[in-house]
């Protein structure tokens, strides 16, 4: 029998999704069937609108100093913000043995017996940790997917005792990777900065003690995967994402864009980056964090290593008042981050939602 959780908060059973296909392959559970309006609309191989034409970034252009070729991909970086809020990078310089790794610990931890993962529980309410997160009451539908979540910097915010000591390699080789992706987010603000017309350092000198956060998202094959959803739909609470798709894994990723759902096709060992909802309120709307999800497969498994920069919980952040004029007013209050962090985690997944945490209402701004 799948354990219940139990929990301070009233979620009811949760059944470890990994566990349920193994037992009932054919069954699935009524707390992850959807109402009829969520579900997601699956297309076939004739039917799949196109998604070629998310914009690819060549990162490898980005460090040749300030050449013609450094100014055209910093625009193309910018449109790609502004037009998709989603891009792929690829030369990004991150070894593809260090990519193969994190992938090959993610998918061991996730094969472990279900009593060892549990040696690291995500406490519904939590975010940390092994389980399914945003989970905050008992009709609350269930994502079909496993999640493990683990907060790497500042150093302070990690918890050593979720970090597994299998598989073997595990924290060394997370460590390694988060260092490679810390830069390469860093990097890529010090672009997008320049893209705004900002200065290079003007999100570094802003977010503080910038948080990092790594979740890795494991979806089982589905008998029924028009029923489920992989995880919800949901905007990122960070100001960039960087996410690795295992090798071999199928389409799983949709943004929103033009009303539709759109498969998101990745590039081998390149990484498909989205702007989170920090970069949507200091651009004042500029950039928009852009709705996501993640469906669930027929027949194979799926696994992404999705790391989250953002400002530090310690910082004040609102539009920057370069995006700020008469014809433009502010779209957003300005709030405390760790705030807004702790009510993105306190609540479900629920598209756009978390963000009216700090929008302002049409009528508080009409003076
Ligand atoms: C996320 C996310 C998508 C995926 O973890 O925030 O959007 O394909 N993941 O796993
Ligand atoms: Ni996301």
């Amino acid at each position: 029998m799948a354990p219940v959780l139990i929990s301070p908060l009233n979620v009811g059973h949760i059944d470890d999704v990994q566990e349920l296909t193994k037992t009932k392959p054919r069954s699935i559970p009524e707390r992850f069937v959807r109402d009829v309006t969520e579900r997601p609309q699956l297309f076939s191989g004739t039917t799949s609108p196109s998604h070629s034409d998310m914009p690819v970034i060549d990162f490898s252009k980005f460090l040749r100093g300030n050449t013609e070729e450094f100014q055209v991909e910093i625009l193309k970086l910018a449109s790609a913000c502004e037009e998709w809020g989603f891009f792929q990078v690829k030369n990004h310089g991150i070894d593809q043995k260090l990519l193969e790794s994190i992938e090959e610990i993610s998918k061991e931890f996730f094969m472990l017996p279900l009593e060892e993962k549990q040696k690291y529980p995500m406490i519904p309410g939590t975010v940390q940790g092994y389980g399914q997160a945003f989970v905050f009451s008992e009709d609350q539908k269930l994502d079909w997917c496993n999640m493990f979540a683990l907060a790497i910097e500042p150093h302070c915010m990690r918890n050593p005792n979720l970090w597994p000591n299998k598989p073997e390699r595990f924290s060394e080789t997370l460590e390694e990777y988060s260092r490679e992706v810390r830069k390469l987010c860093q990097n890529l603000l010090e672009f997008i900065a320049l893209g705004l017309g900002l200065m290079e350092d003007a999100f570094s000198e802003m977010f503080g003690m910038a948080v990092q956060a790594v979740r890795m998202n494991y979806y089982p094959p589905c008998s029924r995967p028009d029923l489920v959803m992989g995880l919800s739909p949901h905007s990122d609470g960070s100001a960039i994402t960087v996410l690795q798709q295992a090798t071999g894994s199928p389409v799983g990723l949709q943004i929103f864009r033009d009303k539709t759902w759109i498969p998101v096709q990745p590039i081998p060992n390149a990484f498909v980056i989205n702007i989170g909802d920090t970069i949507e309120v200091l651009t004042n709307g500029k950039y928009k964090s852009v709705e996501h999800r993640a469906v669930a497969n027929e027949e194979k498994d799926r696994l992404t290593i999705v790391t989250f920069y953002a400002p530090g919980y310690e910082v004040e952040l609102g539009p920057m008042p370069e995006f700020v004029d008469e014809n433009k007013p502010s779209k957003y209050r300005r709030y405390n981050h760790g705030e807004y962090s702790k009510h993105y985690t306190t609540n479900k997944l629920q598209g756009k939602r978390t963000l009216d945490f700090a929008k302002i209402h049409q009528s508080e701004n009409s003076n």
